[in-house]
């Protein structure tokens, strides 16, 4: 779908400005430094938006996305609001005719993030998820001595653990119903890097959840104490995925790959891996690799200029939220999910 001469012909806009981790700000620098102009935030938060300007002299600002889109002549749109609204604006964006950026989760459930791929398709833009950590220094590394120097044979099981024993923010995360569970924060990233290693389709998930220990200002719409899945994939492998704040137990890693000739404990700064060869068991510590998150934006960029394959697509950032919904729904009925997408 190349559209442009130039990556710096493609301009570029952000919804949502937020204080948290200073997202907007990041992701104009890396639109920028890949080429891109950043031309427009659009921010509910007065505050937010002068923080905007004093960080972008002379960007255009707006209070709503109706305004941005009738007043700007974006051509894509970076959407970094509370994960229950990703799906309605990114709608109301693709709709308008607007290539659209969404922060991770894409959106909360399958459904949502089919009608949001029709819609892209329909319109003939371009709808990705920001998986910058799709490039992080820890997957790379596993990335590379799992896939492609068989370090540790072939992976038949995942297991994805976070957290610890901690009282949840009071912020929106803590809400299920605008975060969409424990599971939809760090569990994403989880799930995103786990499907890079795994080769199998989704078969089916079941999801198991934990509530009521923390009390917190969100009463009865408190996220979980804790949710777990296990996702079964066609090819005999399955992965189980923890987010917990009350597992006293914190690990060192946050991801284990069992292979058939070893284990990788994944760190998010080092690696372990331990194989075991006719009874001999050696174990091998590193450091991973630099990570290059900025490839994202750069990646995105060469696919609107010179039609580059798009490494996050829609299709792509929908496997980890099919996989979230599907344990929700089976954490909510008890019963085993069968997958509509592999
Ligand atoms: N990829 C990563 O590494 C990473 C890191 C942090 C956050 N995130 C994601 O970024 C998103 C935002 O998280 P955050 O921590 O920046 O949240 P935040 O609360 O700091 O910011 C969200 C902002 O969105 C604004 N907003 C909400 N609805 C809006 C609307 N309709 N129009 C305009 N502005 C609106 C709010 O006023 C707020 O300032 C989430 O999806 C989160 O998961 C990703």
């Amino acid at each position: 779908m190349a559209m442009f001469k130039r990556a710096k012909d493609i301009k570029v806009g952000v919804i949502g400005y937020g204080g948290a981790f200073n997202m907007g700000r990041k992701h104009l620098a890396e639109m920028k430094a890949a080429g891109m102009s950043p031309a427009a935030v659009c921010e509910l938060d007065p505050e937010r938006l002068k923080v905007a300007t004093e960080d972008y002299p002379g960007i255009k600002t707006y209070s709503t996305v109706a305004s941005m889109l009738k007043q700007s002549d974006l051509d894509l749109i970076t959407i970094i609001t509370p994960h229950n609204t990703h799906a309605k604006l990114a709608l109301q964006c693709l709709k308008a005719g607007k290539s659209v950026c969404c922060e991770k989760p894409l959106a909360i459930t399958t459904a949502e993030c089919d009608a949001m791929i029709a819609e892209a398709k329909k319109q003939k833009v371009v709808l990705t998820t920001y998986h910058n950590r799709h490039w992080d220094g820890c997957i790379l590394e596993a990335v590379d001595r799992i896939k492609r120097k068989k370090a540790i044979g072939k992976v038949y099981k995942v297991t994805a653990h976070m957290g610890g024993h901690n009282r949840p923010r009071d912020w929106w995360r803590t809400s299920k119903t605008i975060s969409g569970g424990v599971t939809y924060d760090w569990g994403v990233h989880l799930l995103e890097y786990s499907l890079q290693i795994l080769d199998g389709g989704i078969s089916e998930v079941s999801g198991f959840s934990h509530s009521g220990f923390w009390k917190t200002p969100w009463k009865d719409d408190t996220i979980e104490d804790e949710g777990s899945l296990i996702a079964r994939f066609d090819d005999g492998a399955w992965l189980s995925l923890t987010i917990t704040s009350i597992d006293t137990r914190t690990r060192p890693y946050i991801i284990e790959f069992t292979g058939t000739k070893g284990t990788y404990l994944m760190g998010m700064n080092d690696f372990t891996i331990i194989t075991n060869e006719d009874g001999v068991e050696s174990t091998i510590k590193g450091a991973n690799r630099e990570g290059q998150q900025e490839k994202f934006y750069k990646n995105l960029a060469q696919h609107m200029v010179k039609d580059a394959d798009l490494v996050i697509t829609g299709e792509w950032s929908r496997r980890p939220i099919h996989i979230l919904d599907l344990g929700n729904k089976s954490a909510q009925s008890g019963k085993t999910m069968k997958a509509k997408y592999k």
